[in-house]
């Protein structure tokens, strides 16, 4: 029998419909849409302006995108993994209230947080499960609604995040396409440089809390911008050199969209192409676990079977990787 590999079968996604603007972000706060557009790369993301809806709403609409598209029965998928960094609520898994509204009646589910590098870590989870022989259809969901964690006071924060949902769906292939290797890291050192400080069991919720602005994220974006650029770099070229890949044989870098900079200096350290790399932080800025998905949403039709990507993300804790892939279909 051959090699049973993970290789992904479906993509779905989901943004929002308000789009805010560099332009907007200038009413705001002391900002402008030069600096945003120099620094960043962005210049605009969504957000998703209902109160009453969390992060599984935009996990929902990306899974039954997916689900629609594909025509997958979902009473056919094992296993759900949501990994976000804006879950719903503490407790309660955001993936199992996932599973259920989207009619996966007959698999389990799990959160995963690995900050910007959760999507990574959750594709490392399914590739191991089918590779196993455990499972046979997982549904892997990115997904974050920003908004409800950013503090649209701070403009060191503001102008980068926003909210968006990507799906993938995991199945086992015969023919060695799919999941090849992958370098997953972690340190940490850099819990203190991007975080949110209260809200867990360190530091519960109290009056003080709310009052110093404690439950919003916090980074020191030039000291995570350091080890991001240096980090991201270093395992992108490591997973081509393990896999004796030259610049040539690499198709697609699919790269957490945080900060353009940090992108062109992956994309550089690889040897690439820019037409290889590829770019939507301009429309949604940093949707944090969904950067990766939504890639593979908004160019999925550029993509034909054989095509190898290689996957990179770095985020808080640190956490960070490189995934190496091959593309497993062509769109239609
Ligand atoms: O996804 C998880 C991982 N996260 C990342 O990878 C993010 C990594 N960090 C970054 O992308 C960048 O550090 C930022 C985009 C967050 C900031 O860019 P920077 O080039 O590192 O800027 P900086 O913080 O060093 O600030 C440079 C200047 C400062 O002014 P002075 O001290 O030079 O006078 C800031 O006060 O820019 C000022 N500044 C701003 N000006 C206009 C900071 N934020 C803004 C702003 N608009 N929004």
């Amino acid at each position: 029998m051959n090699r049973i590999t993970a290789a992904i079968t479906a993509v779905g996604g989901y943004v929002p419909e308000f789009v805010l603007t560099n332009k907007i972000l200038e009413t705001m706060v002391d900002t402008n849409d030069e600096w945003i557009t120099s620094r960043t790369g962005i210049k605009e993301r969504r957000v998703l302006k209902d109160k009453t809806k969390g992060t599984s709403y935009l996990a929902i609409m990306a899974a039954k995108d997916l689900i629609e598209k594909s025509n997958l029965d979902p009473a056919e998928i094992d296993l759900v993994i949501v990994t976000s960094v804006s879950f719903d609520m503490p407790v309660a898994a955001t993936a199992v209230f996932v599973a259920t509204q989207i009619g996966a009646v007959n698999a389990f589910a799990y959160d995963l947080q690995a900050a910007c590098s959760g999507f990574l870590f959750a594709m490392s989870t399914a590739d191991a499960y089918i590779k196993s022989g455990k499972y046979k259809k997982i549904l892997v969901i990115g997904a974050d609604k920003m908004s409800s964690i950013i503090d649209y006071t701070d403009r060191a924060t503001c102008i980068i995040f926003g909210d968006g949902a990507g799906a993938v769906l995991f199945e086992a292939n015969e023919e060695g396409l799919g999941i090849q290797d992958e370098i997953l890291k972690s340190d940490g050192i850099g819990r203190d440089y991007l975080k949110i400080d209260a809200g867990g069991s360190l530091l519960p919720a109290s009056i003080e809390t709310v009052e110093n602005r404690q439950h919003f994220v916090y980074q020191d974006g030039k000291t995570v911008f350091k080890y991001a650029v240096v980090g991201m770099a270093d395992v992108s070229e490591k997973i081509m050199q393990k896999n004796n890949l030259t610049n040539d044989d690499v198709d697609w870098l699919i790269a957490h969209q945080a900060n353009k900079r940090i992108i062109d200096a992956t994309a550089s350290r690889m040897n690439l192409d820019p037409d290889k790399v590829l770019i939507n932080i301009q429309n949604y800025g940093n949707t944090t676990a969904a950067t990766l998905p939504l890639l593979l949403f908004d160019f999925e039709k550029k993509f034909k079977k054989g095509d190898t990507l290689i996957f990179a993300a770095f985020g808080g804790g640190f956490t960070w990787g490189s995934i190496y892939l091959k593309w497993a279909y062509d769109s239609k």
